[in-house]
């Protein structure tokens, strides 16, 4: 297991549609292990697997961290399957996009299929910050970063404000 760096907008490797996995095997679990690991050292609740570089459709995720307990859940090859209309705002914010913060609608429930590191098919129901969450790390892996929901206005603002903390850790 292993930390690895986590890319920052504008890296172009964030932009990548991730492939399938389609069986969970040990190089896909030492992955997920690797990304836990990367997302926790980075003080994360969420990480995609392209974040650290990897275009396979893996998502890592621990809500429960911050209360002290890791818990980290595995989602392989996730598809929504079903969304509400009514929707749900979130203040998001994201490994890759550091130090931003911005409102974001997405559908309040989701219906999701995924296969969990064993590889086994799941499904499961979400609301609240779990549905959010994995929409939010779902569109990593289409290539979409959570500013791309924002208006053009406050998308350049954020990513100026990003090059230029950038700048100064290059610097400083
Ligand atoms: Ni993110």
């Amino acid at each position: 297991m292993s930390v690895r760096p986590i890319l920052t907008a504008p890296d172009p490797r964030l932009k990548a549609v991730s492939t399938d996995v389609g069986a969970v095997d040990d190089e896909i679990r030492r992955l997920i292990d690797d990304m836990a690991d990367s997302m926790y050292a980075a003080d994360g609740i969420g990480l995609a697997a392209v974040q650290i570089g990897v275009p396979k459709r893996v998502i890592v995720m621990d809500l429960d961290q911050k209360s002290g307990k890791k818990n980290p859940r595995a989602f392989v090859d996730p598809k929504i399957t079903w969304a509400s209309e009514e929707t749900a705002t979130f203040e998001e914010g994201c490994l890759s996009v550091p130090e931003i913060w911005e409102s974001v609608d997405r559908p309040a429930r989701i219906k999701c299929e995924y296969l969990d590191r064993d590889g086994k098919v799941q499904l499961l129901e979400a609301d609240g910050l779990l549905a959010t969450c994995l929409q939010h790390e779902m569109d990593h892996l289409e290539g979409v970063l959570f500013i791309d929901h924002i208006s053009k206005l406050k998308r350049s603002m954020a990513l100026r404000k990003l090059s230029k903390a950038k700048r100064l850790k290059e610097t400083g």
